[in-house]
Order: structure tokens, then C-alpha cells, then sequence
């Protein structure tokens, strides 16, 4: 029986995981999960069919030396520290990892099972022992365009984001609410009344996302009434590291070597909860029929979800709160460009905790588990 040991399960990332494990009574297969923590060693850990065990000590390299796979929502910090401890120590088992830290390494493999599962058997059978959930965006990029990535019909692509606060964390989720929380309480008043006017009701709102007690501390900026168009760390072309992800990241999981498609655009951090919204500009190697394209993209796995090009169903159906919490990949907006007769637009959400973090690292351990 396989000894997998789970780090950073009480996060948000890995609730997630927990919960979709759960669902999918993936508990009941034959493996024995031991459970650790960064700081409650000791104390009582979850109950799972039945059972509970004190938690582990996640720093404890002699401990986690014992296990086959280590699947860690612990983040990077922690995987810079501990990672290379235990393979210094001889440990050969299975690392499982959501944090990008090892993500570009030529050991690693960038798991998205629907996109790359021959890759994953390839790496598998090689002796491969890194698996690492990709960034969110390029994750759910590649699922909502798989069927024109898989055809070989895509010359680039730009894909300008719409990125929820939880992909920069628990912190920032609730500190985006807190901001709508502020400016609710210090302007209902004159909100709700119909007569106030509105342009004072507006300056009224900016001036209040100036003021020192507007929280910000995470964002360091308003989320809510604004946006922040700049994501991670800033790279030396101009891009941020988010926008460097897609086209590093999009081509590593595509099995390329180096940057055979050019993916870009600007990445911008938005009000929603946890899904993440991309707009693309594909460029086709070929002009082909739009209604080949849709069939492409609806038929490449089961979790798209064609969006028909029509206002009350992309209304509907096209949104953060049409697709939060479930795992479908909602594109829509599909139509030929005026740019020219190869240039598609297309617009899709997906939950950014979902097939963007937990999903992609759940399925893994479940191919490890079946083949191992
Ligand atoms: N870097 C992403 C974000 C998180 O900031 O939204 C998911 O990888």
C-alpha cells in the first residue's frame, strides 16, 4: 500500500483538494494517507473513513523519507526549503507539487492530464519523480483551446486576463471584500438615496479608496471599483512573470522544446472571487470554418462548455458566477475576427482553484496510484 503524504491540505488550494478528493471518494482507494502540518504537529489530524492520526511534522525530513508521494499545497517557500533536503537525503519518491518552484525544471513534468497525459506516461516510464500543477491561467488557457493546440492549428495566440483574488491568495480573497465591505459602510447613506447625486456619490467612493483606512495592505492598491493590471514579479522584457508563464509554462505542457508557439498578453487582476477570464486572439496556421473551430474546441475534453456567440446565453453563462465552484471550462465569443480570416476571438472562464490549482494535482496522484 502506497504511503502518500499530504502537506498544506488546510489551505485554500488544499481544501479545495480535499473537498474534490472527498467527492470523488478517492479516500477509499488503496492507498494510506498520512497528514502533516508546517506548525500543529501533534495534534489531531482529519478524519478520514474513519480514522485519525496526530499530524506530522511537515519539516521532519526522516518522516516524509518513509513516504512513496508527497503531494504538497504548501507553497514555494516550502518546497525551496524541504525539496532538495530530502532528495539530498535519498529520497526517491513521487513529489506532487502546486507551487511553481520546480515547475520549469528539466526534471519536472507541468501536469494537465487532458492536455499532456502521454507526456505523463512518458515521464513516468523514464523515472520522472516531479510533477507540478501549472500556473492557473496557462492551465485553463490550454483546456478552453485544447482541440486548436491539439490539431496543430495555432501560429500564436494573445490572451489578455481577468484574474480572480484567489490566485493571489486567501489573504487578498478576503481583503477584496473587505474593501467593498469599507466603501458599503462609509457610503450607503447617500447610496440608497435615489436623490443623492451621483457624482458626488462617485467622488465620494475614489476619495475613499485613498483614505488610510481603506484596506489595502495585501494588494497595496483597490481591487474593488478598479483593477490592478500587474501580476507577480516584474521580468526585465517588460512582462510581468504571469504574462512570461504562458508561453514558458504553455509550451512546456504542449511537449515543445523552447517557445514554439508565441503566447502573450496583458495579465490583469480583477474583482472576482475564483475564477479567472481570459480573452484570446488566436492566429490559425490556416483560415478553417468557424463551426469547425467550435466543434474543435467543445470536443477536445469533456469539461468545455460551448458558449453559443449570442448576448443572454454569454450573459448567463460566460461569468466568474456561472462557473465558480464547478469544473467546467466555459468558452463562448467565438467568432471570425475583422483582423483578418485566420484570426479567432474567443473569451472563457474556468475556476481558478479548480482545473487552475487542485484539480490537475488530484488526477495525478490518482494516474500515480493506478499505475504504481
Ligand atoms: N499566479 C496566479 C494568479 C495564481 O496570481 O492569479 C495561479 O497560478
Amino acid at each position: 500500500m502506497k504511503k502518500v503524504g499530504f502537506i498544506g491540505w488546510r489551505g485554500m488550494v488544499g481544501s479545495v483538494l480535499m473537498q474534490r478528493m472527498h467527492e470523488e471518494k478517492d479516500f477509499e482507494k488503496s492507498f494510506t494517507p498520512y497528514f502533516y502540518s508546517t506548525s500543529q504537529a501533534g495534534l489531531q489530524g482529519p478524519e478520514i473513513n474513519g480514522q485519525q492520526s496526530p499530524l506530522e511534522n511537515a519539516f521532519d525530513i526522516e518522516s516524509l523519507k518513509a513516504l512513496d508521494v508527497i503531494l504538497t499545497c504548501q507553497g514555494g517557500d516550502y518546497t525551496n526549503e524541504v525539496y532538495p533536503k530530502l532528495r539530498e537525503s535519498g529520497w526517491n519518491g513521487y513529489w506532487i507539487d502546486a507551487a511553481s518552484s520546480l515547475r520549469m525544471n528539466d526534471d519536472s513534468l507541468i501536469v494537465l492530464d487532458p492536455i499532456n497525459k502521454k507526456s505523463i506516461d512518458q515521464a513516468l516510464n523514464q523515472g520522472i519523480k516531479n510533477y507540478v500543477g501549472g500556473n492557473c491561467t496557462v492551465s485553463l488557457m490550454l483546456m478552453a483551446l485544447g482541440g486548436l493546440f491539439e490539431q496543430d492549428l495555432v501560429e500564436w495566440v494573445s490572451s489578455m486576463t481577468y484574474q480572480a483574488a484567489s490566485g493571489a491568495g486567501a489573504q487578498n480573497m478576503r481583503e477584496m471584500l473587505e474593501q467593498m465591505l469599507y466603501l458599503s459602510e462609509q457610503s450607503k447613506t447617500i447610496i440608497r438615496d435615489a436623490s443623492s447625486n451621483i457624482l458626488e456619490l462617485d467622488q465620494l467612493v475614489t476619495e475613499l479608496t485613498k483614505t488610510k483606512e481603506f484596506p489595502k495592505k495585501h494588494f497595496g492598491a483597490a481591487l474593488t471599483t478598479s483593477l490592478i493590471p500587474w501580476i507577480d514579479k516584474e521580468m526585465p522584457n517588460g512582462q510581468s512573470k504571469e504574462e512570461w508563464k504562458g508561453a514558458q509554462e504553455g509550451n512546456k505542457i504542449l511537449g515543445h522544446q523552447g517557445i514554439k508557439i508565441p503566447i502573450d498578453g496583458t495579465c490583469v487582476r480583477i474583482a472576482s472571487l475564483r475564477c479567472h477570464s481570459q480573452a484570446f486572439t488566436i492566429k490559425l496556421k490556416k483560415d478553417i470554418d468557424i463551426s469547425e473551430v467550435e466543434d474543435l474546441i467543445q470536443n477536445h475534453n469533456p469539461w468545455v462548455k460551448l458558449v453559443e456567440n449570442q448576448k443572454q446565453q454569454t450573459i448567463d453563462e460566460l461569468c466568474p458566477t456561472a462557473v465558480s465552484g464547478t469544473l467546467d471550462i466555459a468558452v463562448g465569443r467565438v467568432r471570425k475576427m475583422n483582423l483578418g480570416k485566420d484570426f479567432i476571438n474567443a473569451f472563457s472562464v474556468g475556476d481558478q482553484l479548480l482545473w487552475g490549482a487542485a484539480e490537475p494535482l488530484r488526477r495525478m496522484l490518482n494516474i500515480l496510484l493506478a499505475q504504481t
